[in-house]
């Protein structure tokens, strides 16, 4: 990624104040979305960068993932797998709980989203890594459905939350913008 092309990005995702609540900064990708140059910039670096992995598959989490992992998987030509909250996917499922701030959730994968292709090459694709409970999850469901998560994939790390730490089921990790 030039200079000026995670400039375009950086300078294209909003902070919000105090969403969801006082002191929380809320990354918000819907500047990105709405700006073709800042979001087409975002889709050719990450084409570019995946287009050599050989992928069978791009998972992406609910919601704001889905977005970026849909439009790689377009573009790459492969599937593209919702891994979902908890009671939205309707045939069987496989969940995995994890841990948030307060409290837990969950999420699932279809238990047949890779039977296509033995051993498949999964991209997991999310806008945001904070305390990394989500993704590690998911990679998990990735792997216990038959596949095997080669990368994580993260538009922005709150680094300052030290997630990469609890990415346990993950060896490879990619974040674009880094927030100290
Ligand atoms: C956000 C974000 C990640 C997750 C990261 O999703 O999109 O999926 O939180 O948090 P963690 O690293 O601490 O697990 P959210 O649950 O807000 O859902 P949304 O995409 O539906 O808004
Ligand atoms: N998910 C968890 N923390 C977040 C934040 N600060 N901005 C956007 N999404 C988030």
């Amino acid at each position: 990624l030039s200079a000026t092309e995670r400039e375009i990005i950086e300078n294209s995702i909003r902070d919000v104040k105090d969403f969801p609540k006082p002191g929380i900064v809320f990354k918000d990708i819907t500047t990105l979305l709405n700006n073709a140059k800042a979001y087409g910039v975002l889709m050719n670096h990450l084409y570019q960068r995946y287009k050599e992995y050989n992928l069978d598959y791009i998972a992406g989490i609910d919601a704001r993932g889905f977005i970026f992992a849909a439009s790689l998987a377009q573009m790459l030509g492969v599937g593209f797998v919702p891994i979902r909250k908890k009671g939205k996917l309707p045939y069987t499922t496989i969940s995995e709980k994890y841990s948030l701030e307060y409290g837990v959730d969950e999420v699932e994968i279809h238990i047949d989203a890779f039977s296509e292709i033995s051993n498949a090459k999964v991209l997991l694709i999310d806008d945001l890594i904070a305390t990394g409970g989500t993704a590690n999850a998911a990679a998990k469901l990735i792997n216990q459905a038959g596949a095997s998560c080669v990368e994580a994939c993260f538009l922005i790390a709150l680094d300052f939350l030290d997630g990469q730490k609890n990415l346990k089921e993950i060896t490879n990790v990619y974040s674009l913008i880094e927030v100290k």
